[in-house]
């Protein structure tokens, strides 16, 4: 008896000494352990929030951190006592993203600095404590069963327009957009088919009690904005997200679906992007049907026409069941940037998608470039040339105020716009390639056929198309160059034609 209580007095004592040793390790200055929160406020008014929630055994911290539409584990830290760097990993996709924190313990704050990317200026903020929980990710809703959302009847037509993100991107405010609609309606773009004044990401603000969306400070009238640019005779188009943030690190629309559609609707908005962003940390790509289904029935019933569409990068064959989620028009690709590569990486890569595009419904290699200084005027018209080709939405990504004749020229050929816009909706397709040299057909409306021939190398070079190989029989009796903008005398089984380095010769034609 006397032998069992030394024991367990000993026991109790080392218990005790092990758990103040414990507790003085946790509560030492170089604990990391809990949730930090840094905020970047930005001119707008929202604030640029990063989340750190860490886990600090010894020298090693776990955990996650969070911006934006990325949510990373950390999966590696190295560094100690007061300094550690942290690798934080997430999947995009097929792909792995990582990034590289450093974050350094000051008194009751941590010191943090990152790179957007591994070339880009250091960003520093500072983190304070935040409670448990906050800035995690939501719980994942549960989703719809999927059925067939009804048509909505717009967009017989690929859409026209313009979209803020390439040219503004967060500098994209009312002024800019008003100023687009006024350019829109005066410099000929209106009477050519454009029609859609886009904002894209980087409007939104936070959410009132009820959860409804305020604007931020750039956009103090939503509904103003509206009137404004349907007083000019266009349409106005926003942007969301199905996630909680949006790419931006903006309010997403995720849990409000109904209620957003709702407000866009009060708005007068004519058209919704909707870009997939955080919600890939909710939901696999097998879920993007339910997921977009669910804005596509909350569009209907706000009871105002709203063209939807689906911008998810082109990721799990959306092409196969957009349609059937009331979507009008869907990305096929990632971004496009304002260089020839990437544009014609996007462009040529788009065979093979013809039979899912009809009226209403529209394959989306993304917006234009043209305007934007990066590419030639020949290569701008191979740009326009392949969208137009491609039945895909005609989105000018440019300054509309700024345009040079040449640029304006490329976007207001009303020739080439009438392939795209044909109302047949046949999208066309390459027909034949031969090293840097394409060429894409398209069939058109009253038996008249489209060709484009593509050179895509860096010298001139003479193309030849044989009319075999665009189903004819013998040479079509007329034909028109629609960058020439005159008809052409042709005669023979082909035609050949000199094409300059990045570009096209581009005709219609007719019986
Ligand atoms: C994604 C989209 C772009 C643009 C940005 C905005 O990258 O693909 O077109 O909308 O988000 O953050």
């Amino acid at each position: 008896m006397k032998r069992f209580s030394f024991e367990s007095r000993t026991v109790v004592r080392t218990a005790f000494f092990l758990g103040l040793l414990f507790f003085a390790i946790r509560s030492s200055a170089d604990d990391l352990t809990g949730n930090w929160v840094a905020r970047s406020p930005q001119a707008d008014g929202t604030s640029r929030v990063t989340y750190l929630d860490l886990k600090q055994v010894g020298s090693r911290i776990t955990g996650h951190i969070r911006v934006t539409q990325f949510y990373y584990n950390i999966v590696e830290s190295t560094g100690g006592p007061d300094t550690f760097i942290l690798t934080g990993s997430m999947m995009d996709g097929h792909n792995e993203r990582r990034v590289r924190y450093e974050v350094r313990r000051v008194g009751d704050a941590l010191h943090v600095a990152t790179r957007r990317r591994p070339d880009s200026e250091l960003i520093e903020m500072v983190a304070h404590r935040a409670p448990a929980g906050e800035g995690a990710l939501p719980a994942r809703l549960p989703l719809p069963a999927l059925h067939d959302v009804p048509d909505n009847g717009l967009a017989r037509t690929p859409p026209m327009g313009w979209n803020s993100w390439n040219k503004f991107a967060e500098r994209v405010d009312d002024r800019a957009v008003r100023a687009m609609a006024d350019a829109m309606a005066s410099n000929g773009m209106k009477e050519a088919g454009y029609q859609y004044v886009n904002i894209d990401d980087t409007w939104q603000g936070s959410r009132d009690a009820q959860g409804n969306i305020i604007p931020n400070k750039k956009f103090p009238d939503m509904k103003g904005l509206a009137d404004y640019v349907h007083s000019k005779g266009l349409k106005i188009g926003i942007y969301s997200s199905p996630g909680p943030k949006t790419c931006a690190g903006y309010e997403g629309s995720y849990g409000h679906e109904e209620q957003d559609a709702k407000t866009y609707a009060a708005w007068g908005i004519d058209y919704l992007k909707y870009d997939w962003c955080d919600a890939r940390n909710l939901y696999a790509d097998e879920d993007m049907q339910a997921v977009y289904q669910k804005m596509g029935d909350a569009l209907l019933k706000s009871g105002r026409p709203i063209l939807y569409s689906l911008c998810q990068y082109g990721r799990a064959e959306v092409w196969k069941w957009s349609a059937t989620v009331g979507g009008n028009a869907w990305r096929t690709t990632g971004d496009i940037r304002d260089s020839w590569e990437s544009m014609a990486k996007i462009g040529f890569a788009q065979d093979g998608l013809a039979p899912f595009a009809k009226p209403g419904h529209w394959n989306d290699p993304d917006m234009l470039e043209i305007g934007n200084g990066g590419m030639t005027e020949e290569e701008s018209k191979v740009h326009m040339t392949l969208w137009a080709v491609l039945a895909a939405p005609l989105l000018a990504g440019n300054d509309l105020r700024e345009m040079s004749p040449a640029i304006a020229a490329i976007l207001l050929n009303t020739e080439v716009i009438a392939v795209d816009q044909d109302k047949e909706g046949k999208q066309g397709d390459r027909i034949s390639k031969s090293g840097d040299r394409e060429i894409w057909a398209r069939t058109l409306s009253d038996n008249q056929q489209a060709v484009a021939l593509f050179n895509r190398g860096s010298a001139a070079a003479e193309i030849t198309v044989p009319w075999s190989d665009l189903g004819l029989k013998s040479t079509p009796p007329r034909a028109r160059d629609l960058w020439g903008h005159k008809d052409l005398n042709l005669s023979g089984q082909q035609y050949t034609a000199a094409v300059p380095a990045h570009g096209v010769v581009f005709l219609r034609l007719g019986n």
